[in-house]
């Protein structure tokens, strides 16, 4: 079989968005198509569980179809059926997983479970074809934030993470108390472009001395506490202005633990993955600040840092060479840790 491009199905229902995405040689995206949820579970002001999973059981065949359709794959050249089966809403988890187990089983095809984590990271070597570990990622998302050193393609250490809230939940909950609609994140991207970054200063936490964990939620109620006591005075703080200062406050300790981590592991080599990675000033401070300390910094252009399958499949094919199977006992795990 020397030669033969490997051809991934991959399946990501992990939170609202029903994504399938086809895959050559781990790094070729032959399709991409992701049907997302957000208008559905936007008059809520964030995911409905419940909503979610009737969503992807609903869309998950049209969805697979185009993807297949797009990519003028037939299922016999199919080689690997991959699939996301955490960490994520397991009901949601659910629906991808037992519908690639379906065609893992009615085609034949060895099945591979991927952590949606890897997947995040994953992403940017579908973006940067000479990119190959290691390297030190910073994954950073709505259900995660952690600081990884990259040893291999399978070989994962977590040198620090969020103590509660994850970066991208507290930029939702910011945005939900600042009348910005859901979700959060790219909103307040957009309307702090706007702001003055030093119209309020929001704390910054940086834990113990050398720690490479983080912590959000002190922050987070910093500026709630802010805007009450704004309110009962009569004055209403422009948005823009909370917005650019709460971002700056997070940012400013991300940008910092992740150039340490970088540099206490004795590498030259960033990635950023997962939907905050898509965030314009997180991508202007580390920047520059990469370009100060000599390391050259990747990320994802903003469609593969949400959510989707393509980095899913791209996670799967290194799981298989790397002679990663899973039976068709496979099930969901709403709390996979990487
Ligand atoms: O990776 P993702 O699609 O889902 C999870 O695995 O969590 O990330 C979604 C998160 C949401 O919290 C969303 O508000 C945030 O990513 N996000 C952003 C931006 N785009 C998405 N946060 C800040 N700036 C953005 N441009
Ligand atoms: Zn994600």
């Amino acid at each position: 079989m020397k030669g033969k491009k490997l051809i991934t199905v991959a399946f990501e229902t992990s939170c609202d968005e029903t994504a399938v995405a086809i895959v050559s040689d781990g790094r070729e995206v032959l399709s991409n198509v992701i049907y997302s949820q957000i208008d559905v579970h936007r008059v809520f002001g964030g995911v409905v569980p419940e909503i979610a999973s009737r969503r992807h059981l609903e869309n998950i065949n049209g969805v697979f179809e185009s993807a297949m359709d797009e990519a003028r794959v037939s299922p016999d050249e199919v080689d690997i059926v991959g699939v996301t089966y955490g960490p994520g809403l397991v009901g949601a988890l659910l629906i991808g997983v037992a519908t690639a187990k379906a065609f893992s089983f009615a085609w034949g095809k060895p099945l591979v479970g991927v952590n949606h984590i890897q997947g995040h990271i994953s992403a940017n070597y579908i973006a940067h074809k000479e990119l190959s570990p290691p390297f030190t990622a910073l994954v950073i998302s709505g259900g995660h934030t952690a600081i990884v050193e990259v040893a291999g393609y399978n070989e994962f250490k977590i040198l620090g993470k969020t103590r509660d809230d994850a970066a991208g939940e507290a930029y939702d909950k910011v945005a939900r108390v600042l009348g910005l609609p859901y979700p959060g994140g790219p909103a307040i991207d957009e309307i702090a472009k706007v702001g003055n970054p030093h119209s309020a200063e929001f704390k910054r936490v940086y834990l113990e001395k050398g720690s490479l964990d983080f912590s959000f939620s002190g922050t987070k109620t910093g500026v709630m506490n802010y805007l009450n006591s704004e309110r009962q005075a009569g004055r209403t703080p422009a948005a823009a202005d909370v917005a650019a200062s709460f971002q700056l406050a997070i940012m400013e300790v991300v940008v910092a633990k992740s150039v340490d981590a970088v540099c206490m592991m004795k590498k030259d080599k960033l990635a950023l993955a997962g939907g905050v990675a898509a965030n314009s000033l997180l991508r202007e401070m580390l920047g520059d600040a990469c370009e100060k300390h000599g390391i050259a910094l990747y990320f994802p252009p903003p469609e593969l840092c949400t959510d989707n399958a393509a980095m899913i499949g791209c996670a799967a094919h290194y799981k298989y060479i790397g002679g990663g199977r899973d039976g068709l006992a496979l099930d969901a795990c709403a709390n996979l840790e990487l």
